[in-house]
C-alpha cells in the first residue's frame, strides 16, 4: 500500500467529530489547526501537556481525562492516535479501520490510513505538503513555498491587494518590517515612501514600479499632506496597487489616521499594516529596556516637536516630572534643552539618567548618554541629529552583563 502515493485532500471538518487520543506533545502541535477548522474535539486521554490542558479550559476542546476504551471513535469522520501506549494505539486504529474513519497515527506511519501533511498558511493560501515517508522534507519544501510567497520571492497568479496599504515599515533595518508590509510592496505599482523607515527596501523593488519620495512632492510646507493624500489617491484611482510606506507604525505620529480618512472619503479601500515602531525598537537596539521588573512599571512616549512653553503643546509636562518609569521622546532632539529644565523644574531629579539614541537599527545608528542636568549640552556637543529618541529614566543604567 505504501507505494501508492498518498491522495491529498483538504477536509472540511467545521461541526464534525475528530478524536484525539492521547494528549502530549503531538495533540498540542496538531490540536490549534483542528480547532482552527472548526472541528468538534473529544481528546480522550489521562494526562495532558499545560497548553493542551489549556484548550480544555477555554472550551476549545472537550477533553475526558481517561484511557482510550473501544468504542470512544463512534460517530468520528477522523482520528489522531498518539499515545505512549503501542497496545492502545493499536487497539484505536483497529476500532477506526472498522469504522471507516480516517486515522493518524503518530508512532507508526505505515499502519495509519492517513497522513498529516507539513502545513502552512498564507494570506488565505493553505500549503500542504507530503513526501512520503519524509517529514523532514515535507516541513522544508512547505517552509521553503510560505517563505517564498510571503516575501513575494516565489511568484504566483493571485489577486493584488486594490487600493492603498498603508505600511508601517519599522524603525530602518529592513529586517525589521513585517511579512505582511514586505509582500505588499513586492506587489506594488506605486511607492509612496517617507524619509525615515526601511530606504534599502526601496533599491530592491523591480524598475517598474514607482517610487515617490514624500518629502519631494512639490506643494509649500503646509500642503505637504495634502499634496500626498491627493497622490495616493489619484494613483489608486488609476488601478494602481499603492503602498503607502511609513516610518515605524503609522499610528505613532506617523499621521496614518489622516491618510486614512483622506482614502476612506474618496471611496478608496485602505489596509493598514502595523510596523515596529521606533519609541521601543530604537531603545532596545541601544541596549535600553523601555520596561524592567523592579526599575519601571510603565513607558510613556511622547512628542517632543514643540517646546513645554510652546502654546501648541498637548503634553502636561509637569504631570510627567511626577511620574518615576520611562519617558520616551520623539522629535524632540531640537527642544531636549527645554523638555529637560522643564522636568527638573516640576520636580523630575537632575540626575535622571538619559540616553539619546540617533539612527537606530541602521548602520549608523549610535548612542549618547547624559542626565537630566546635561542632556542639552551633550546633544548640542555631541552635533546629535534626528532621527533620534531620546529616553529618559533609570531603565536607560540597567545593563545586560557582558558576555
Ligand atoms: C514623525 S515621527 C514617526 C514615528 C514612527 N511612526 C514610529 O512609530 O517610529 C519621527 C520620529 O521618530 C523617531 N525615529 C524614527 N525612526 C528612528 C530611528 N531609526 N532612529 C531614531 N529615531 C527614530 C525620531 O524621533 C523621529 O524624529
Amino acid at each position: 500500500m505504501a507505494e501508492h502515493p498518498a491522495y491529498p485532500v483538504g477536509l472540511r471538518l467545521a461541526g464534525r467529530r475528530v478524536v484525539v487520543i492521547g494528549g502530549g506533545q503531538v495533540a498540542q502541535r496538531r490540536l490549534p489547526a483542528l480547532i482552527a477548522a472548526g472541528a468538534d474535539v473529544l481528546l480522550v486521554s489521562p494526562s495532558a501537556t499545560p497548553s493542551v490542558d489549556a484548550m480544555a479550559e477555554t472550551g476549545e476542546i472537550r477533553w475526558e481525562r481517561r484511557r482510550y476504551e473501544d468504542g470512544d471513535l463512534a460517530g468520528a469522520w477522523y482520528a489522531l492516535i498518539a499515545t505512549r501506549d503501542r497496545e492502545a494505539n493499536d487497539l484505536a486504529s483497529a476500532e477506526a479501520e472498522r469504522n471507516r474513519v480516517w486515522c493518524v497515527r503518530a508512532d507508526d506511519a505505515e499502519a495509519a490510513t492517513a497522513w498529516t501533511p507539513a502545513t502552512g498558511r498564507v494570506e488565505g493560501v493553505t500549503v500542504a505538503v507530503l513526501s512520503g515517508n519524509d517529514p523532514r522534507r515535507s516541513a522544508a519544501v512547505r517552509d521553503a513555498v510560505v517563505e517564498g510567497l510571503r516575501d513575494g520571492s516565489l511568484t504566483a497568479a493571485r489577486t493584488r491587494t486594490p487600493g492603498v496599504s498603508l505600511v508601517g515599515g519599522g524603525p530602518g533595518d529592513p529586517d525589521l518590517i513585517t511579512v505582511r508590509g514586505r509582500r505588499l510592496l513586492a506587489e506594488a505599482d506605486v511607492v509612496i515612501a517617507d524619509r525615515l523607515g526601511p530606504r534599502d527596501l526601496l533599491d530592491e523593488l523591480p524598475p517598474h514600479v514607482e517610487v515617490i519620495d514624500a518629502a519631494k512632492i512639490p506643494y509649500g510646507r503646509f500642503m505637504a499632506q495634502e499634496a500626498i493624500n491627493n497622490a495616493l489617491i489619484e494613483h489608486a484611482k488609476a488601478g494602481k496597487a499603492v503602498v503607502r510606506l511609513k516610518g515605524g507604525d503609522p499610528y505613532v505620529f506617523g499621521r496614518g489616521m489622516e491618510e486614512l480618512q483622506a482614502l476612506a472619503e474618496a471611496g478608496i479601500p485602505c489596509t493598514v499594516v502595523p510596523g515596529i515602531s521606533s519609541s521601543i525598537s530604537v531603545p532596545g537596539a541601544a541596549g535600553i529596556p523601555v520596561t524592567h521588573r523592579g526599575v519601571a512599571h510603565e513607558f510613556t512616549v511622547v512628542s517632543g516637536h514643540v517646546g513645554p512653553d510652546d502654546p501648541r503643546s498637548l503634553v502636561d509636562w509637569a504631570s510627567l516630572a511626577k511620574l518615576t518609569g520611562t519617558l520616551v521622546i520623539l522629535m524632540g532632539v531640537d527642544k531636549i534643552g527645554l523638555i529637560a529644565e522643564a522636568l527638573v523644574r516640576h520636580g523630575r531629579p537632575s540626575d535622571t539618567p538619559v540616553a539619546v539614541v540617533q539612527e537606530g537599527t541602521t548602520a549608523t545608528q549610535r548612542r549618547v548618554d547624559a542626565t537630566l542636568a546635561t542632556v542639552g549640552e551633550r546633544v548640542r556637543a555631541e552635533e546629535i541629529r534626528p532621527p533620534a529618541v531620546i529616553v529618559i529614566g533609570a531603565v536607560v543604567a540597567v545593563n545586560a552583563p557582558k558576555a
